[in-house]
C-alpha cells in the first residue's frame, strides 16, 4: 500500500483525495492544511492523521509520497523538503513561479533521486489522449493548424484569493494557460516562435491571453481567460485541422469532419467509468483520476514517470513564463 501525505486540502486537495479513494494500492494516511477544518473534512472520510501545516507533515508523517496541492508560491519550498526527506512527490501545476525555482527543483530531484510528477492533467484527459494518439499515428495526416481554448468565469474559491495575486499564481497566463501550453508541447514539440497578446484588469494583471505559435509549418493558437462573467459556463476544447479532416472537441463532444464530407464520432473509452465508492460519478474525476492512477502504478512497479515528469512541467512553465515576459510581465 502506497501511503500518501496530502498537503493542502482546498479545491485540488479534495479532488486528489476523492481520486485516491478509488485507486487500488494507495491510501491517504496524512493530511495537512492551515485551515484545520479543510484537513478535517478529508480526514473524516479517510481516517488520515491531521497535521497543522505542510512542513510539519513532511517532517513527521510516515508516508511514501507527498502530494502538494498548495498555492503555487508554496510549491518549491515544500517539494524540496519532501525530496530531501526521501519522498516521491506529486506537484500540482504550474510546477513553480520562476526559472530560479525550477533550477532548485531540478537540482534537488537529481541529488535525491526522487520521482516527481507534475499535475499536467490534460495529458491524461481522454479526449486529449485520443488527439495525441491519432496525431502520433498520423491517422488523419499531418496537423496543419490547431486552436485550443480554456475559458472560465472568475475563480472565486481560492484561499485568501491567492490565485488573483500575480506574485502568488503568476496570473492566469501561467496558472490556467499552462494546461494548453503543456498539451501543445506534448502534441507538437517545442514551438519555433510565438507572439502573445494579453488583456489585463484594472490592476494591470493578465486575465486573458492569446498566443499564436509556429511549430514547424503548423500554426497553433491558444486562448485562455478566467474573467468571463459568472454566468458564462466553463469551456475547454480544441479544433485541429489535419490534412484529411478536422477534429473538434467542445461541449457537444468529439467529432471529426472528414474531407469527403462525412462526420466521424470517435468512440472514446473512458479509462474509468461508473460510480465511485463515495457516491460520485467517477467520470467526473476525469483526468485527475487517470494522472494519479498512473503515478501510483508507476511508483508501485518502480517504472519511470514518462508522461508528465518534473522536466516536462518545468519546460511548459518556462514557455508560459517567456510568453508573459514578452507582453511585459504578469502585472504591469
Ligand atoms: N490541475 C488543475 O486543473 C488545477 C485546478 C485548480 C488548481 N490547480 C493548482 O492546484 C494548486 C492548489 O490550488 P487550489 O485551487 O486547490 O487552491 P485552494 O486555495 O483551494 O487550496 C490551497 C489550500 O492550501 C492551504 N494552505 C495554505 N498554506 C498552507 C500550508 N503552509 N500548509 C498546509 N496548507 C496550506 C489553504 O488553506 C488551502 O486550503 C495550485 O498550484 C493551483 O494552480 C490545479
Amino acid at each position: 500500500m502506497l501511503k500518501i501525505g496530502l498537503v493542502g486540502c482546498g479545491f485540488m486537495g479534495s479532488m486528489h483525495a476523492a481520486c485516491y479513494k478509488e485507486i487500488p494500492g494507495a491510501e491517504v494516511v496524512a493530511v495537512a492544511d492551515i485551515r484545520r477544518e479543510k484537513a478535517a473534512e478529508i480526514s473524516g472520510s479517510t481516517g488520515a492523521v491531521i497535521f497543522e501545516n505542510g512542513k510539519q507533515l513532511i517532517a513527521d508523517a510516515d508516508v511514501d509520497v507527498i502530494d502538494i496541492c498548495l498555492p503555487t508560491y508554496l510549491h518549491t519550498a515544500h517539494a524540496v523538503l519532501a525530496m530531501q526527506r526521501g519522498r516521491n512527490v506529486f506537484i500540482e501545476k504550474p510546477v513553480c513561479l520562476t526559472m530560479e525555482e525550477a533550477e532548485i527543483l531540478r537540482k534537488t530531484a537529481q541529488e535525491t533521486g526522487a520521482c516527481v510528477q507534475i499535475g499536467q492533467v490534460i495529458r491524461f484527459w481522454d479526449e486529449y489522449k485520443w488527439l495525441k494518439e491519432v496525431t502520433d499515428r498520423k491517422e488523419y495526416g499531418a496537423v496543419l493548424s490547431a486552436v485550443f481554448t480554456r475559458l472560465s468565469p472568475w475563480p472565486d474559491w481560492a484561499w485568501e484569493g491567492w490565485i488573483h495575486e500575480a506574485d502568488k499564481s503568476g496570473s492566469m497566463a501561467l496558472d490556467l494557460h499552462v494546461h494548453d501550453v503543456d498539451f501543445m508541447r506534448y502534441l507538437l514539440g517545442e514551438p519555433d516562435s510565438f507572439t502573445s497578446h494579453a488583456v489585463r484588469d484594472t490592476r494591470g494583471v493578465i486575465e486573458q491571453i492569446y498566443t499564436t505559435y509556429m511549430c514547424g509549418k503548423t500554426v497553433v493558437t491558444i486562448e485562455g481567460c478566467w474573467d468571463y462573467p459568472s454566468s458564462f459556463p466553463f469551456k475547454a476544447g480544441y479544433r485541429v485541422k489535419f490534412e484529411e479532416g478536422t477534429a473538434v472537441f467542445d461541449s457537444n463532444g468529439l467529432a471529426v469532419y472528414m474531407k469527403d464530407g462525412s462526420v466521424v464520432k470517435p468512440e472514446i473509452k473512458p479509462a474509468f467509468t461508473g460510480r465511485s465508492s463515495s457516491g460520485g460519478n467517477l467520470s467526473s474525476l476525469g483526468g485527475y483520476y487517470n494522472e494519479l492512477a498512473y503515478f501510483v502504478e508507476k511508483l508501485q512497479k518502480d517504472e519511470p514517470l514518462l508522461v508528465a515528469p518534473l522536466e516536462e512541467g518545468i519546460r511548459s512553465a518556462a514557455l508560459a513564463l517567456r510568453e508573459i515576459e514578452s507582453v511585459g510581465g504578469a502585472q504591469n
